[in-house]
C-alpha cells in the first residue's frame, strides 16, 4: 500500500530562526504519528536550520527547486548534490509558480527530475492546469502533456512523487473537489500505467495541492487515488499542518 505523504511548501516565507521554531513545534505535534510521511520544504536559506531542528524526528526536509547540473556557472542556482550533502531528502520540481514566473518548462522539469533522482533525493514533481485551461475543457490534455513532457522518463523510479496542483486552486481558497481531484489522479495513474507499467502506477504516490486545509483534507484523502497533499499556506502554522498530517483524526 502507498504510505500517505504530507509535504509543506513554505514558498518564500520564513527566516532560518522562524523555520526552526515552526519545525520544533511541529515535531512535538506529530511525534505520535507513525503512518504518514511528513516533509517540509523551507526556502534555501532556512534549510540548514530546519534540518537541525528536525534531526531525529520523523520530519524530512526538502528544497523547493534545484538546478539540473551538478555544478557550474549558474549564478543564484543550487544543485542537487548540494542539497543531498546538506541532508535534504526531497526536492520539489516544476511547481506552477516556477512555470509561471521563472520560465520553467516541461523540458527543464525533465532535466531537473533527472538530477534530483540521480543524487538520491525524492522528487516531488508538480503539474496542473490553469483556470483558463479547465474552462476550455483542456484539463486532461494539459496533464498528459506535462506528465509525458516532464516525467515520462522517470516514472519507474520509486523516488518520484507527483503532485497535482490545479493552478486555480493555489492560494485562492478554492480547492479541487474530491471528485475533481480523483478524476485527475485516476487519469494520471492510468497514463503512468500506459507509459511505465502497472507496477509503477500502483506504487506512485500522487499528492493533491491547492488550498488544502485541515477541514478539507479528510475528504480529499478519502479518494482512492489521493495519496497525500502538497500544502502551501496551511503548512506555515505548525498546529494547522499537524492537523493535516493527522487527517485520520
Ligand atoms: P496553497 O496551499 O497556499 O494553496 O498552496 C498550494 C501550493 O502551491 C503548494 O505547493
Amino acid at each position: 500500500m502507498r504510505v500517505p505523504l504530507m509535504a509543506g511548501n513554505w514558498k518564500m516565507y520564513k527566516t532560518a530562526r522562524e523555520a526552526a521554531e515552526v519545525i520544533r513545534a511541529l515535531r512535538a505535534d506529530v511525534a505520535d504519528v507513525a503512518d504518514v510521511d511528513v516533509v517540509v520544504c523551507p526556502p534555501f536559506t532556512a534549510l540548514a536550520a530546519a534540518l537541525e531542528a528536525a534531526r531525529g524526528s520523523r520530519i524530512a526536509i526538502g528544497a523547493q527547486d534545484c538546478h539540473w547540473e551538478k555544478e557550474g556557472a549558474f549564478t543564484g542556482e543550487v544543485a542537487a548534490p548540494m542539497l543531498a550533502d546538506l541532508g535534504c531528502r526531497h526536492a520539489i520540481v516544476g511547481h506552477s509558480e516556477r512555470r509561471q514566473y521563472f520560465g520553467e518548462t516541461d523540458a527543464t522539469v525533465d532535466r531537473k527530475v533527472e538530477a534530483v533522482l540521480a543524487h538520491g533525493l525524492t522528487c516531488i514533481g508538480c503539474l496542473g492546469e490553469t483556470l483558463q485551461e479547465r474552462e476550455a475543457g483542456q484539463t486532461l490534455t494539459v496533464l498528459e502533456r506535462q506528465l509525458r513532457g516532464g516525467f515520462a522518463r522517470h516514472l519507474t523510479s520509486a523516488r518520484l512523487v507527483i503532485a497535482y496542483e490545479p493552478v486555480w486552486a493555489i492560494g485562492t481558497g478554492r480547492t479541487a473537489t474530491p471528485d475533481q481531484a480523483q478524476e485527475a489522479h485516476t487519469f494520471l495513474r492510468g497514463l503512468v500505467a500506459e507509459v511505465a507499467g502497472g507496477d509503477a502506477a500502483a506504487r506512485l504516490r500522487i499528492l493533491c495541492g491547492g488550498s488544502v486545509k485541515p477541514d478539507n483534507v479528510a475528504a480529499l484523502m478519502a479518494q482512492p487515488d489521493v495519496d497525500g497533499g502538497l500544502v502551501g499556506g496551511a503548512s506555515l502554522d505548525p498546529a494547522s499542518f499537524a492537523r493535516i498530517v493527522k487527517f485520520r483524526g
